[in-house]
């Protein structure tokens, strides 16, 4: 086997596409491994979320402009190119074309010891502009006259990529679909753990090495397959799934325009390239590199661990700008809002007229006999129709009435995380159709104190959809109601004020 060269540790690797989902991805993976990590982004502001944002350089270039580019190529040994223009303004395959010479020549000049792509399968058929224009690059690469290494890759699982969050999308929303032909074609996915292994370990491939491999996972599956796997380990019910001869690509991508978050302008071009069969048709990367210590990731493997970060909960990570670093597979802050899959929230915030404890005295003291004010009949509704479909309802109620500990339960809640003074998080454990939970903040500035409340819910399929789109309307009774309550009580003059609810059964 001629393995990667390990001294290439400590070498300069310049990530192109650092703003974007593979190479925001890559960067943490290469800092782990020892290297030096340049990022080339178009804005440099784009960068600054990312939780490894501190410990890299960084370059602001365009791949179509060579002054800027050759100045971000200086002194660098390994250059990923992780750029596309489709889902952007213009002919996606003209401007790539440019930005692919541009950056290929430019990295001549530099002495770049070693180039790495990664772009999209290219079987021998005719194929969608989209592929067309990954191989043309992918081409361009390799003529470079720089030592380089294309890796082909189909759909790649994880939260955030978008051919993944296109099919999470449909399946989740659609319990029902008539869907084109193309939900026969079979593909290859690949998990993004194992599409991270190989590039960096294409870093330090000895510089004989210049050529294209195909990278895929264990499994070959059509989409409509995909289709039905994700929603059984999304603990969805089995979608039925009719296709129909008549659905053209441009039709079929307004459709998925339609139904998922994903912009038309990057849900058109994918949608297309679903009429071309994308399988390994060789697997000689494995001469060079050999695969994860725990083995190429299947299918469900790779969807269960984009699932994770949503199934444990940790909502801060996922949905707010604070995050620490995770598994590859995770969301990132810096991911675009349709990436994770659905999320509705409602937020509320308010100064309160009170002192910071004593509106954190309020916040722990909330739910049981206390209750959660405002409209205390919706709330024991709630717990009536919970009990009533076998859930726990509102008997639990709490163990200490002013003090809460994780895990402990309140109500139909779970205590998620607790912060003294600055957050309460509770997970709902009554019966829904999604994930939701309860999220209680407070801080002060210049002795002001603020109060922000927010409800989070990650619906499961159709039912979970309606579910919060049927409820809407009383959000403003509930969510806003509990707001002003909640700071009302706060506002109290004495700790004996008592809350207008009182809506959970003692203990
Ligand atoms: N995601 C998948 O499922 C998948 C599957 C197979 C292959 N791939 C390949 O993986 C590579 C990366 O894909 P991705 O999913 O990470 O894409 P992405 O999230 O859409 O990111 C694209 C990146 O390209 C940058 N970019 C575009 N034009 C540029 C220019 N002129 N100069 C400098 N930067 C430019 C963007 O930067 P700005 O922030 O400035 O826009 C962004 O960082 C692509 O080659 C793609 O074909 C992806």
């Amino acid at each position: 086997m001629d393995t990667p060269d390990e001294s290439a540790t400590g070498r300069l690797c310049l990530v192109t596409g650092a703003s974007g989902y593979i190479g925001g991805r890559l960067v943490p993976e290469l800092l782990d491994a020892g290297y030096r990590v340049r990022c080339m982004a178009r804005s440099a502001r784009r960068l600054r979320d990312h939780p490894w944002a501190g410990r890299v350089e960084i370059a602001e270039a365009d791949a179509t402009d060579p002054a800027s580019t050759r100045r971000a190529l200086d002194g660098v040994d390994v250059a990923f190119y992780l750029i596309h223009a489709i889902g952007g303004e213009g002919r996606f395959s003209e401007t790539d074309r440019r930005a692919a010479r541009t950056f290929a020549e430019a990295a001549r000049d530099a002495g770049v010891g070693r180039l790495v792509y990664l772009g999209g399968m290219a079987p021998e058929e005719e194929l969608s502009p989209h592929l067309r224009s990954r191989a043309e690059v992918g081409r361009i690469m390799l003529d470079s006259g720089v030592p380089a290494v294309w890796l082909r890759a189909a759909v790649i699982i994880g939260s955030g990529s978008a051919s993944f969050e296109m099919l999470r999308y449909l399946t989740e929303r659609l319990p029902v679909m008539v869907t084109p032909r193309w939900v026969r074609t079979r593909i290859q996915p690949i998990a993004i753990r194992d599409v991270l292994h190989y590039l960096v370990a294409s870093a330090a491939l000895p510089a004989h090495v210049s050529r294209g491999f195909d990278i895929g996972g264990p499994d070959v599956l059509t989409y409509r397959d995909m289709m039905q796997r994700y929603a059984a380990v999304a603990g969805l019910r089995r979608r039925l799934i009719i296709p129909v001869p008549v659905l053209s690509p441009r039709l079929s991508s307004l459709w998925v325009g339609a139904i998922t978050p994903v912009p038309g302008r990057l849900a058109r071009p994918l949608v297309e390239s679903l009429r071309n069969e994308v399988i390994c048709r060789e697997h000689d990367i494995a001469r060079y590199v050999p695969p994860p210590d725990e083995g190429l990731a299947g299918f469900e493997h790779a969807v269960r661990l984009a699932l994770r970060r949503v199934r444990q909960a940790d909502v801060a990570t996922r949905w707010s700008s604070a995050s620490l670093p995770g598994a590859p597979s995770d969301p990132l802050p810096t991911d675009p809002d349709w990436a994770g899959g659905s999320l509705f929230t409602d937020e509320r915030e308010r100064e309160v007229r009170a002192p910071a404890e004593r509106l954190w005295e309020v916040i722990e003291g909330i739910g049981g006999e206390r209750g959660w004010y405002s409209f205390p009949l919706a709330w024991s509704v709630r717990g009536v129709l919970d009990r009533m479909v076998g859930g726990v309802g509102l008997r639990r109620g709490r163990r200490d009435p002013r003090r809460l500990r994780i895990g402990e339960t309140v109500d139909f809640w779970r205590v998620e995380e607790i912060g003294p003074g600055r957050l309460l998080r509770l997970r709902a454990e009554m019966r829904l159709p999604g994930l939701a939970w309860l999220e209680f903040r407070m801080s002060e500035r210049d002795g002001r104190v603020r109060y922000t409340q927010r409800a989070l819910f990650h619906p499961r399929g159709l039912p979970g959809h309606l579910y919060w789109w049927t409820f809407k309307p009383f959000h403003d009774r509930i969510f806003g109601g509990m707001c002003r309550g909640v700071a009302h009580a706060a506002e109290q003059p004495t700790r004996t004020s008592r809350p207008r609810a009182t809506a959970s059964a003692p203990r």
